[in-house]
Order: C-alpha cells, then structure tokens, then sequence
C-alpha cells in the first residue's frame, strides 16, 4: 500500500511537471485528484487494510494527497501569470503609433453670424420672434404701406405661389405686423430672424435665398434716438467698443423717416480699401421709425405709441468681416469653404 502511495505521488508530480496549459492541468486534475482517480480509490481501500497497517497508511495517504493539492495549486497559478503575460503581450497597444484623427462637425456659419447676433441682442433685452416664409401679399407688402401699384414693390421681385397673393416673403418685415399683433396694445421688443426670397438673377452678389434679422421696437415716447443708440449700441457689441458709426436718409415705405447704418469699414478701420470701396463705411442695415399707418396695421394708436424698426442681412456682414466674395457659397456645402470657419 504505502509502495503504491509513493509511486502515485512521483508519477503525478512527474506528470505535472509537463503540464503547460490550463487545458491539460484539468485533465491532470481529474486523472489524480478526481473522484475516480487512483489515490482516491486506494483510500476508499483503506477500510479494508489489517488494524496494523491503517494508521500509517492513512496518514502517508493524506500527505500524498496534500502534496499533490499544493502542488496542483501551484501550477495553476503559475499558468495563470503565464496567461496572463501572454494576452498582455497579445493584445499590447502601440502607443507609438500615429493617432487617427476624428473629423469634428462644427456650425454653419449662417448658423455662427445667427447666434452672435442672438446673443448681442438678447443682451439688449430683445426677444426672438419668428413667423413663416409664405406670406400673404397683404403681410408682405399692403400692411406694411406698399399699395398695389407702389413702385417700391419693384424693389423686390417676388416668388408667388399657385395660391393667389401668396408669395415667399421678399424680407423679414411682414414679421412686425405679426410681432406687433401678437403684442399690442404692450410695448415690443424683438428681432425677427429667417430666410427671405427674391426672384432674381443668381450672381456672386445676390441669391434667391438669403437671411435676414428684422428688429422691431414700440412703444410710449420711442424716439429717433433709440434708434440711433440702439443700433450703434448693437454695432459696438457685435464689432468692437470703438467701432464708428452714421446714419444716411433713404427711402422705405414702411418707415418714417427712413436711414441706412453704415460702421467704421472693419477691414482697414476707415482708411480706404478695396472692401469698402475706398469709402471708410459699410452700409450694414435699414431703418427708421415705423410708419404711422404701419403702426395701425400692427394694432397701435400712433397717437399713443411710436417706434423704430430696422432690418439687416447677417450674410453681408459674414461676407464683409471675412471677405467671402461670393453669396452662392453660403448654400453650396462645399466643405472646402465651410471648413474654414
Ligand atoms: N425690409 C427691407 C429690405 O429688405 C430692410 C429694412 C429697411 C427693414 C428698413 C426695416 C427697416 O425694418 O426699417 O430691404
């Protein structure tokens, strides 16, 4: 009995030694330390040994067994390490290699000039309002003081629809009557952003689509020279603290009277260049104070409340400050020109 102890212990040691993967160490886990393995049988034997021999085979089986416990436990572990190296090796990172670069989305830079003109007026106290791009003709011109036969209409040539009198609106000031309806008899203050639509020849300098940020302001003692600070405020927060402005009569038949706003030329600070034609100025919005019969429309008393509007294209401004020469870009999606912003 203790003769076969002993060589069940060699061979399995002997076995062991060989063993090089968790594989096989399960195989010899069975074979030796099993339910049916030879050590287990021998043990169950032990019953039937002569009084004499049983304790002194009893203990020699259990240090057999012991012996090949800790030495299973051993091995397992040092395959365990070995594996472990392995797969670290395996699946080792290069962190040498060159990085692959993630291609980032950015805005639009309508979308860009949009919210900084958001945020300059926001701080300002205006509210964003928005209305649709189908317009009735009465919305788009006759409220806003253009009769049938006004030859300012040819100003602005329209799209007009299947549906009679309806037209893609020519600019964003059919949205005042719509602002002002929506507030009267209450004061207002609102700028009104969105895509406006003429019938004209696409060229660098026009496009049949473009945007446009109306503001609109009324209320009890407004005066021409809200407007001025207003707009020369806005001016100042959009290009610079220092940024000089002046006001020029024009004509538009909503307003009463009726200026243009030309800045400082921002390219060569008022000295003369090709941007700003040697002029020093930039034209960049209309404006005026709103049309006594406008008001009416709008459902004021022009007796009780006054008002400015003004109306300007954040594309020229875009176009201006970074010298895009041509209008059709904005809409092309040519990643060559907007990824430049
Ligand atoms: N709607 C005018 C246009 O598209 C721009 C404009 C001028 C808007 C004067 C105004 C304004 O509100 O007061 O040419």
């Amino acid at each position: 009995m203790l003769d076969q102890l002993n060589a069940l212990e060699q061979e399995g040691l002997a076995q062991l030694a060989a063993v090089a993967d968790s594989e096989s160490l399960e195989a010899w886990r069975v074979k030796h330390l099993g339910r049916n393995a030879q050590l287990a049988e021998l043990m169950t034997g032990l019953g039937a040994l002569p009084a004499a021999e049983k304790p002194l085979a009893g203990k020699r089986a259990n240090e057999v067994k012991r012996a090949l416990e800790a030495a299973f436990a051993e091995k397992a572990e040092g395959l365990r390490q070995a594996e472990l190296a392995q797969a670290a090796e395996r699946d080792a990172v290069d962190v040498t290699l060159p990085g692959r670069p993630a291609p980032a989305g950015r805005l639009h830079p309508n979308t860009v000039v949009l919210r900084r003109l958001y945020a300059v007026f926001a701080d300002m106290g205006f509210q964003i309002y928005r209305s649709g791009d189908v317009e009735t003709d009465l919305m788009n011109f006759e409220l806003l003081n253009f009769p049938k036969d006004h030859p300012a209409r040819d100003m602005q040539d329209s799209f007009y629809t299947n549906e009679p009198n309806v037209v893609l609106r020519t600019h964003t000031s059919p949205g005042q009557i719509h602002a002002m309806r929506a507030s009267a008899p209450n004061p207002v203050r609102a700028i009104l952003p969105g895509w406006c639509y003429r019938y004209e020849q696409i060229t660098a300098r026009s496009e049949v689509q473009f945007l446009q940020i109306e503001g609109i302001v009324v209320g009890p003692g407004i005066r021409m020279s809200d407007l001025k600070g207003t707009l020369t405020d806005m001016a100042r927060r959009l290009l610079g603290p220092d940024v000089r402005t002046r006001f020029r009569a024009d004509y538009f038949p909503f307003t009463e009277p009726s200026a243009e706003m030309d800045v400082e030329c921002f390219v060569c600070g008022g000295k003369g260049c090709s941007v700003c034609k040697q002029s020093g100025w930039l034209e960049i919005l209309g404006c005026g104070m709103v049309h006594p019969t406008v008001l009416r429309n709008g459902g004021y008393d022009p007796d009780q409340v006054s008002g400015f509007a003004f109306g300007m294209g954040p594309q020229r401004i875009l176009m201006l400050s970074h010298r895009i020469t041509d209008i059709r870009q904005f809409l092309q999606n040519d990643l060559r020109f907007l990824e430049q912003f």
